[in-house]
């Protein structure tokens, strides 16, 4: 199944040069993804083709007016679509929302310039993201950092394997990786690492990915359950860890 995004932005110029490119771009010419841009000054109002307004009550900037988004959506939404603000008001995004996302059929992004958003358009959408707690200059980036996210999952997209090891993956960070040399500026590698046992080694890195996570971002930790051979591996590390 091919998963269908469309695009709405004032600048689809601004996410066609990443599209096109490195992996994005295979796995579009490959038809595991079809993506497509769609200018919103289409639906502008006017011979101005206007899309934007001074905001009510007064205040810097001009916000995106709902008409030409409702018109789009009209146009471009199906039964099957997901319709997707981009906004720093959203959910937080994370890569169980990427994993969710990847398997609909039909993703609108709908990425506002400006200074924000008519408080109606969210009315019109299904689901609101955020793609960190900093303000860019419009949705183009973020939308950018949603599909990069979600097509590496599509089947056939990337090794599997990839995807299963990756950090968040098991809610953890990944663990540490080297290639060669064996020695660089006199740091060697874990001698697990070459030692051929394949039991030593998973285990390994499953104890170093619970580390990692424990000192870099113990936020993840706290909802997650842990399977029994996970809390005995937790617990050497808070020891060794002090
Ligand atoms: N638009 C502006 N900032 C944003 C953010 N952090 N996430 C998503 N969309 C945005």
């Amino acid at each position: 199944m091919t998963l269908e995004i469309d695009v709405l932005t004032l600048f689809p110029a601004m996410l066609e040069g990443p599209l096109s490119d490195s992996i994005p771009g295979r796995i579009r010419e490959r038809g595991l993804a079809r993506i497509q841009t769609h200018d919103l000054r289409r639906w502008g109002l006017g011979r101005h083709r206007s899309v934007d307004d001074a905001t009510y009550g007064g205040g810097a900037g001009m916000i995106l007016r709902p008409e030409p988004v409702a018109a789009a959506l009209d146009e471009l939404r199906r039964a099957d679509s997901t319709v997707i603000l981009l906004d720093p008001a959203g959910e937080p995004f994370r890569q169980a929302r990427a994993h969710q996302l990847a398997e609909l059929p039909h993703l609108i992004l709908v990425c506002p310039r400006y200074e924000g958003v008519d408080e109606r358009i969210r009315g019109l959408v299904d689901l609101e993201i955020s793609i960190g707690d900093y303000v860019l200059t419009g949705g183009e980036l973020a939308a950018l950092v949603v599909i990069d996210a979600l097509i590496r999952l599509l089947p056939g997209a990337i090794e599997a394997e990839s995807v299963a090891e990756e950090s968040f993956a098991n809610g953890l960070l990944e663990y540490p990786q080297y290639t060669r040399p064996a020695t660089f500026r006199g740091q060697g590698i874990p001698a697990v690492l070459t030692g051929g046992d394949h039991g030593a080694v998973r285990t390994w890195r499953l104890k170093e990915s619970l580390r990692r996570t424990l000192l870099r971002r113990p936020d993840l930790l706290v909802e997650r359950s842990f399977s029994p051979e996970e809390e005995r591996l937790r617990d050497e590390v808070a020891q060794e860890e002090g």
